[in-house]
């Protein structure tokens, strides 16, 4: 399927700033000869995305990308959620991304209420875009603690991108309880991990950390620093050391200048990634890129901004930059380095918007601060070090479309796995005392293959022993592990099910997880106090 099956496919290239949706009925205009080499389906978002959208077209024109890509609008974010899509993206919209393999996006609101889920984490899931990459330098003229101090900041950040909590897998166990599932897996830990050793081996960057919290939990972040160790071998001319997160955060606001790239897992990496946007001046700066096999998305950090929305003052920069990161992936240095340069370079020179800069200076309005960029295209910057650019001839576009995946791929780490069941953890909705409970669970296990060993209440033993001081909940794990006389040969899921169905009988059970060895080793923590 090309982008011309799609209704959105035909509108005509976007070559000036008269950005449209086609939704609106309205054309998008033409002003120059496409020479077409590349197409990139193009969202220009709600609130303030349409406005630094079309001034970051406006830079682009100016610096020739037209020359070589084709933007093609979709439809995707209010306006489709007000229709009552939950997805926030048409049909029409999905076959142009999906055959584009490219999206640049502006912000786009996530509704509130009415079970449409944000379409920023949506299309990153639904695409695979499995690396989120985040660059972060000192800018000329955005005043920072570290910029007055003298300290430059020259940070990467690689976020995981589809896993963690992000999976939005949540549940309400009993009156009092809720979960939220945090699923890490080894063969996605080792994707994004990959893709940073070879970010950071072909930028020249020496030095990748790991931000993890293994200590506390070894079977999740321990696989994601585990994967981190074994790609870790493919790359040895890269040193690799690990860091625990809340130590990162603490040495990245002391001394950031320690790091070059830090790769961690979603939630912890969308934490410290704007953690590290306030390091060197703010959202307004925070570029983003999601890096998949098929199909990547550019865009801004910061979102719609709504309070500013419509009145023409908002800073196009991080859409800016994060469009020069498209620049590269595609192939095109030479513009990309032109349009980093001019916006360095402008700057420098104390052009602003009012969200940052010299407040002694005036601001300009977004399509003025677009245009004071523009002009300074083919300048370079004095203070901080300019991009080198290619010479022109070198700057064509190599980003080549892969195929569309037949069906969804099933991608593993560790295969020929020895896998036995020791047992089991049952999750019970009671307001029964853990004495009461241990006494009934162990009557109704007296003729199986297992015996109750332990009871927890949020992670914390409180049977058979267990202390006072330990505030329960009404939500208990119940932990059966293989009787003495039992041979792990002999006992199977079957055994567990039987056992459940009697405890389901007596008890709401909310939950289980079997409890298996992996070739022998333990796949599961032990409780707090166990
Ligand atoms: P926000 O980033 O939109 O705004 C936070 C503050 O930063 C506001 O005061 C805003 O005026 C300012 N700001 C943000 N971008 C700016 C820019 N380019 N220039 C000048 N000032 C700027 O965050 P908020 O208010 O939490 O979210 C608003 C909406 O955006 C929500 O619906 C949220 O779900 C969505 N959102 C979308 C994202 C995306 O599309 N990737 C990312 C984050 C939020």
């Amino acid at each position: 399927m090309t982008p011309h099956d799609a209704t959105e496919a035909r509108a005509v290239p976007v070559h000036s700033s008269a950005l449209r949706h086609p939704h609106e009925g309205r054309t998008v205009s033409a002003t120059d000869a496409p020479m077409t080499t590349t197409q990139i389906a193009l969202a220009a978002g709600d609130g303030i995305g349409p406005e630094i959208m079309n001034a970051t077209l406006s830079l682009f024109r100016a610096a020739g990308v037209m020359d070589h890509v084709e933007f093609v609008p979709v439809e995707m974010g209010r306006s489709v959620f007000d229709k009552g899509d939950t997805r926030g993206m048409t049909d029409a919209a999905i076959r142009t991304v999906e055959s584009c393999g490219l999206l640049f996006k502006g912000p786009m609101e996530t509704p509130k209420g009415g079970g449409g889920k944000s379409i920023n984490v949506t299309a990153r899931k639904i695409w695979n875009a499995f690396a989120n990459l985040r660059t972060f330098r000192t800018l000329p003229g955005v005043t920072t603690p570290f910029s007055k101090a003298g300290i430059p900041i020259d940070l990467v950040i690689v976020r995981e991108n589809i896993e963690d909590t992000y999976g939005g897998v949540e549940h309400r166990l009993s009156n009092d309880m809720m979960q939220c599932k945090r699923l890490i897996s080894a063969p996605g830990s080792e994707q994004v991990i990959r893709f940073a050793m070879k970010t950071a081996r072909a930028s020249g960057i020496k030095h990748v950390h790991c931000g993890h919290k293994a200590n506390i939990m070894k079977m999740t972040d321990g696989t994601f620093l585990d994967r981190f160790r074994h790609v870790a071998l493919d790359f040895p001319e890269i040193e690799c050391s690990d860091v625990i997160v809340d130590a990162l955060c603490m040495n990245l606001v002391m001394k950031p200048q320690s790091y070059r790239m830090v790769v961690l897992t979603n939630l912890q990496g969308d934490i410290v990634s704007d953690l590290c946007a306030g390091l060197v001046g703010g959202l307004g700066f925070a570029p983003s890129a999601n890096i998949g096999t098929h199909i990547s998305i550019f865009e801004a950090v910061h979102g719609t901004a709504p309070d500013i929305a419509g009145k023409g003052i908002a800073n196009p920069a991080a859409l800016v930059l994060s469009g020069v990161m498209m620049l590269r992936h595609i192939g095109l240095q030479r513009q990309a380095a032109l349009i980093k340069n001019a916006l360095l370079k402008a700057l420098e020179d104390g052009v602003r918007t009012g969200d940052f800069g010299d407040r002694t200076k005036q601001p300009l309005g977004t399509v003025d601060f677009a245009s004071a960029i523009a002009q300074r295209l083919g300048e370079k910057p004095h203070t901080v070090p300019a991009v080198a650019e290619p010479q022109i001839g070198h700057d064509t576009v190599t980003h080549k479309v892969h195929p569309k995946p037949a069906r969804p791929e099933v991608i593993r780490s560790h295969t020929h796995v020895t896998k036995h069941v020791v047992g089991f953890d049952v999750y019970l909705d009671t307001l029964q005392p853990s004495a009461a409970v241990a006494e009934e669970l162990r009557a109704l296990s007296a003729d199986s293959p297992f015996r109750l060993t332990v009871i927890s209440n949020r992670g914390t033993q409180v049977w058979p022993t267990g202390s006072a001081f330990t505030e329960c909940v009404d939500y208990w794990r119940a932990r059966f592990e293989l009787a003495s006389d039992a041979s792990p040969d002999a006992v199977d899921q079957s055994h567990v099910l039987a056992l459940l169905g009697r405890i389901a009988g007596r008890y709401a059970v909310g939950s289980y997880e079997l409890l298996r060895t992996f070739d022998g080793v333990r796949g599961y923590s032990l409780a707090q106090g166990q």
